[in-house]
């Protein structure tokens, strides 16, 4: 069965994707003056990955963006690589201009000759950047994606050296001279290289997000997390876990200029990212997850406000052995699906994005504790070998009742379980035709406690 590509139609409806060309890693998060910065990994030429540039978005909500030029391109001397950037309120950079304190963003400039972290400044909040080459040089090949943030009145930046999967850590007074500070790793997944670190306070405890690239249980590229703590000087670390279980979650770092960490991450997976066939564009963000911990646990849940009434919503219902079709307002190729179940021992589906034929939709289900997500129902499933199909994690019920709240775009299914101690992110590829909503269970007793859906598309 061949399934048409997606086109200009497919676009994303919650989830950003720029208008045309390539787009890989979130770079240089910020909520500045109002609004969410996203600028990209983007080939400003084509839709391979090449010409590494920022491209750049705004959003007021985290839901609808406007693309605007690109923001820092590459040129005879460089590509721009990952990167991140603060807003130097103080100017402790001296970039300021006007009594203006300039935003700054740190990236790596990548060369034949090697990779090192190089500075530029935006003077207008972010539309145009001024590069002054670079700052902080180790002298070798795979030195790569500063992150940097504020903590005790100093500047700290994390880097990886990729290939050693080891972070590095330094510190500044003025965002320009690096001092070496410690160095972490390897530690938790047990091979592939490290790239995106990210170290973020949430409560009393620090966290490090890393990239691994492949390793990732369901094959390729995926993230971890590590909590720990952090003295200002040194991580140290108790536990790690992947971040998301799913096949398309990476690169994932969080918001500058917020209380509270709002991580994003590219929907993809470097086994097949140059291989998937949309059209212009190719590559797109997850869902927006504010963080938290739960013990040792990371929590994600949607950073979106939905300020809209639900399209179908009902309580107590049980489910039927056959499964049941839901109403036909419940039908779209946008969809948020929050549910409470009790399986009360049973093996519960969710069919979203089906079709008119059985065995045509994205299959979520939970059977004895496991969670699984099944895309080979409706996506195009062979534009590459490297596709995996099955997703699958632990889950825990919380008496009795198993919670899930599923984000359905024109291109990906992104599953939150258990308060979001649990995430499954799937990149589709998928003729919109397939729209339906369906639920069901293996035996008698399951039922619906709760179930909202609402409409995602931008109408
Ligand atoms: C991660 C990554 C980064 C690098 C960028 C290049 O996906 O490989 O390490 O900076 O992409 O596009």
């Amino acid at each position: 069965m061949t399934t048409p590509l997606t086109d200009a139609t497919s676009r994303p409806q919650a989830h950003f994707a720029p208008a045309e060309n390539w787009m890989n890693d979130p770079n240089g998060l910020i909520h500045h003056d109002g609004l969410y910065h996203l600028y990209f990994q983007h080939n400003p030429e084509s839709a391979d990955w090449g010409n590494m540039s920022w491209g750049h978005a705004t959003s007021p909500d985290l839901l609808t963006w406007q693309e605007h030029a690109v923001a820092l391109r590459f040129d005879d001397d460089e590509q721009v690589f990952s990167g991140s950037i603060v807003f130097d309120a103080s100017n402790s950079s001296g970039l300021g201009t006007d009594g203006r304190p300039p935003l700054i963003a740190l990236y790596t400039s990548a060369t034949d000759q090697g990779q090192a972290q190089a500075l530029a400044h935006s003077a207008d909040g972010g539309y145009t950047w001024t590069k002054h080459g670079i700052v902080l040089d180790r002298g070798t090949p795979d030195f790569r994606d500063p992150k940097v943030f504020r903590h005790d009145g100093k500047w700290i930046l994390v880097a990886v050296e990729a290939l050693d999967r080891q972070v590095h850590l330094f510190r500044s007074d003025d965002l320009r001279e690096w001092k070496p500070l410690s160095v972490f790793g390897p530690f938790g997944a047990p091979e592939g290289m490290w790239e995106c670190p990210d170290l973020f306070p949430v409560g009393d405890r620090w966290v490090l997000a890393l990239s691994v690239n492949p390793g990732h249980p369901g094959g390729g590229s995926g993230m971890q997390y590590i909590v720990g703590d952090f003295d200002g000087m040194t991580f140290t670390a108790s536990r790690w876990d992947w971040l998301d279980h799913g096949h398309d979650y990476y690169a994932g770092v969080t918001f500058s200029g917020l209380d509270g960490p709002v991580m994003l991450a590219w929907l993809d997976n470097w086994s097949y990212a140059r291989e998937v066939p949309t059209h212009p564009w190719r590559g797109s963000m997850a869902l927006p997850r504010r963080l938290s911990l739960r013990g040792d646990v990371l929590l994600q849940s949607p950073a979106v406000e939905l300020d809209r009434p639900a399209v179908f919503s009902c309580e107590a219902t049980p489910i039927p052995v056959a499964g049941f079709g839901l109403p036909e307002e419940t039908r779209g190729t946008a969809r948020r699906i929050e549910t409470t179940i009790r399986p009360a021992g049973a093996a519960i589906e969710l069919h979203v994005r089906a079709g008119a034929e059985r065995g045509e939709a994205i299959v979520v289900r939970y059977d004895e504790g496991v969670l699984t997500v099944d895309r080979s129902g409706t996506s195009n499933t062979s534009f590459s070998d490297s596709y995996g199909l099955v997703s699958r994690a632990p889950v825990e019920l919380r008496d009795g009742v198993l919670d899930l709240d599923i984000w359905v775009d024109t291109t990906s299914v992104e599953v939150f379980a258990d308060g979001g101690a649990v995430t499954i992110s799937e990149q589709i590829v998928t003729a919109d035709e397939r729209i339906g909503v369906r639920i069901g269970a293996d035996r008698l007793g399951a039922t619906i406690d709760s179930l909202v859906i609402t409409d995602l598309d931008r109408g």
